[in-house]
């Protein structure tokens, strides 16, 4: 599962996110990962506490709550804390790595299982060169770059990079969910219904056979979901 979500921020949230970021406190981004990540791992992150990161949290978690595309497509049981990350001039890359299974949420130490990895990118893509998330899925390697505001959903069991940037700045949130279906294979299943059912509609209004459908889904959903 490689998902590209659009606007999950407005234009006026973006903009507002990267003022607040032009002179946050950024940190070497090594401190929050594992040993074999920060063998790899060359880019800064915001304290998760600071007034810039607690803000664009909020913006985030907003957008997240009124898209129902990302709620069928993550069915999120958790959500880590969104963290803010920037690469450029001589912090720029985060070579290959798998993310850690299991993470600690920074305010209340809940446990979250990384079943789905996510990155909303906050600067405009041709504000800089490289800074490409590269995602080594079934397909071969996938390469990611979106318009600011924008959300991509990748399975936390996958390879993926972030290219050097060699120009400009690459601003992004990163987070991770925890699933009620932890099993890939079951989400999309459930994802790929709901979409097809949400087009059956807008083509032909309300029937006997969607009311069916979306028994059906949800009774899947009720089969599969740990709440
Ligand atoms: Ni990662």
């Amino acid at each position: 599962m490689l998902l590209h979500i659009p606007d999950i921020l407005t234009p006026a949230e973006v903009q507002h996110a990267q003022s607040l970021l032009a002179d946050a406190p950024w940190l070497d981004g090594r401190a929050s990962a594992g040993s074999q990540a920060r063998a790899v791992k060359n880019n800064e992150q915001l304290p998760h506490d600071c007034d810039a990161a607690t803000q664009i949290r909020t913006l985030l978690l907003r957008g997240l709550d009124r898209n129902p595309t990302f709620f069928s497509a993550a069915l999120p049981k958790k959500v880590f804390t969104p963290r803010v990350n920037r690469y450029g001039g001589d912090s720029n890359f985060y070579g290959n790595h798998v993310d850690n299974a299991v993470r600690f949420a920074p305010d209340s130490g809940q446990r979250v299982r990384t079943d789905i990895s996510c990155t909303l990118f906050l600067s405009d893509p041709a504000s800089y060169d490289g800074g490409a998330l590269v995602v080594q899925d079934s397909a071969g390697p996938q390469q990611v770059k979106l318009p600011a505001g924008h959300l991509v959903l990748y399975a936390g069991t996958s390879v993926h990079q972030v290219t050097p940037v060699t120009r400009g700045v690459r601003l992004a949130c990163f987070f991770w969910i925890e699933s009620m279906v932890r099993s890939q294979e079951q989400r999309q299943l459930l994802f790929n219904l709901d979409m097809a059912l949400l087009r059956l509609r807008q083509q032909h209004g309300e029937s006997d056979e969607t009311t069916a459908l979306t028994g059906s889904y949800h009774n899947l959903l009720r089969m599969w979901a740990d709440t």
